[in-house]
């Protein structure tokens, strides 16, 4: 299997996160491509390239800057979602840690092609090293003159400011990352109006993910056949995946779209301790589990949707045989209770909801009722929520229910958690 190192080509170099290893692989070239060319052409080509979008949702990159209107006078705002929290998901971390300058410069040629002249990264909390990192790199582009005004002579000018959040997971939500942004408590704002018309300050928005924007340098240097000769028809180009959990070699492994389990496992080093593949989530806990029946799944945005889950953040936590899947799926919809924003009756009701049911089925003291109201719960959250949380939610839920039932009935009768007063009594 071919392994692409394309966004992750930098990153064993020593001292890659500094200009001078970035200019001297290569790095601001695309810029100054671009520069040469009209906004218009760039939005085109990155359009035929067929790059869709890494934060989760897969939607056409070149497609969503061609929203952005033009010709009125509200101006146009670039905003990069480094908010990564999903559980599982950790690929943008380590792209902005080893190659920052990667995101600067594909920030730049976007901002050039939206007629932006202000963008934001909206960086997640917790990931302070990737704070630092990103504003020395910022810095280093202004001192560069590739930020700022007149960037290399075009009459382009941008400003590109890092904010850090304060660590919470709705803020990755587009529209909550841009109340919070503004300055207000981050909740998700219905769409429509979606951000390409009525994004920050009301104003057009393009909100990408880190993984996409470093990629669209890559895209204008070598051109669209190169990026369409990785991966699949509907979604080509190279995309990293992040193993974690119970396999041999835990980390980032960039390869085409489309690439399998099976494939991703044999460079990883397979299954720690030699133990049975149980189930694995695609793209972060956000997206249904498969299990070992799907190791020849195509990870790309059509084929795992076919195998009826998600490609997401093409986050693959796997889990062996040794898991207990009930305790999997309790702590995850945890997770979603305790970063359930509070906003909508159906995620803040039925998260809680289904963590009380999960942790009485934990103790042993529920019974198949109890695992029929939770599938029904999912179905009557699902869709019904303000934003993708609560859909989300349902995921590790309804999957673990549909692959791993017997792991949620207890097998005693209601409330029996042992022997019962009855059975001591008899002394049984
Ligand atoms: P979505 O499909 O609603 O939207 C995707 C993007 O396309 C957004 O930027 C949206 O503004 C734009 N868009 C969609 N329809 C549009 C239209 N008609 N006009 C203009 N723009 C349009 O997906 P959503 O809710 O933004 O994100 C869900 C995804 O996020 C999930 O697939 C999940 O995997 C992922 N996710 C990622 C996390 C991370 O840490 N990276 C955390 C949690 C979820």
């Amino acid at each position: 299997m071919p392994v692409t190192p394309v966004l992750t080509g930098r990153w064993n170099t020593p001292e890659s996160w500094t200009l001078a290893v970035y200019e001297s692989t290569d790095g601001y070239q695309a810029l100054r491509q671009a520069l040469e060319l009209g906004p218009d052409d760039i939005i085109k080509i990155v359009k035929d390239s067929g790059l869709r979008g890494r934060g989760g949702a897969g939607f056409p990159t070149g497609m969503k800057w061609s929203f952005i209107p033009q010709g009125d006078d509200r101006p146009h705002y670039l905003v990069i979602n480094a908010d990564e929290g999903e559980p599982g998901t950790c690929k943008d971390a380590p792209l902005m840690t080893a190659d920052p300058h990667s995101l600067v410069e594909g920030i730049i040629i976007a901002a050039y092609a939206v007629r932006a002249h202000r963008a934001f990264i909206y960086l997640r909390g917790e990931l302070v090293h990737c704070g630092r990192r990103l504003r020395a790199a910022v810095a280093e582009a202004y001192r560069a003159g590739y930020l700022g005004r007149d960037i290399l002579g075009s009459g382009f000018d941008l400003d590109l400011v890092v904010h850090s959040g304060a660590g919470a997971y709705i803020c990755g939500e587009e529209t909550a990352l841009l109340d919070s942004l503004e300055g207000r408590r981050g909740q998700p704002r219905l769409r429509p109006p979606f951000p390409a018309t009525h994004g920050l300050y009301a104003s057009p928005t393009v909100v990408n993910n880190v993984e996409t924007i470093a990629t669209v340098p890559f895209v204008i240097r070598r051109g669209v056949e190169w990026f369409r000769s990785m991966g699949r028809e509907r979604s080509p180009g190279p995309k990293i995946y992040s193993l974690s959990g119970h396999v041999t070699r835990p980390g980032q492994y960039e390869a085409p779209m489309g690439t399998t389990l099976a494939e991703l496992l044999e460079l990883a080093g397979g299954i720690r301790g030699g133990r049975r593949l149980k189930a694995w989530t695609p793209g972060g806990s956000s997206t249904p589990m498969l299990t070992a029946d799907h190791l020849d799944v195509p990870l790309d945005f059509e084929g795992v949707v076919e195998a009826g889950s998600l490609l997401g953040t093409a986050a693959i936590m796997i889990m062996d045989e040794t898991v207990d899947m009930l305790k999997v799926v309790r702590r995850l919809t945890q997770f979603y209770a305790h970063e359930s924003c509070g906003k909508c009756t159906p995620c803040r009701e039925g998260t809680t909801w289904m963590v009380q049911i999960l942790s009485r089925l934990e103790r042993g003291q529920g019974d198949a009722e109890d695992v029929d109201t939770l599938v029904d719960a999912c179905d009557n959250i699902f869709g019904r929520a303000f934003c993708a949380l609560a859909d989300g939610a349902t995921s590790p839920i309804v999957s673990g229910i549909k692959f791993f039932r017997d792991e949620f009935v207890p097998a005693t009768p209601t409330g029996a958690t042992g022997p019962t007063a009855t059975d001591r009594v008899a002394g049984t």
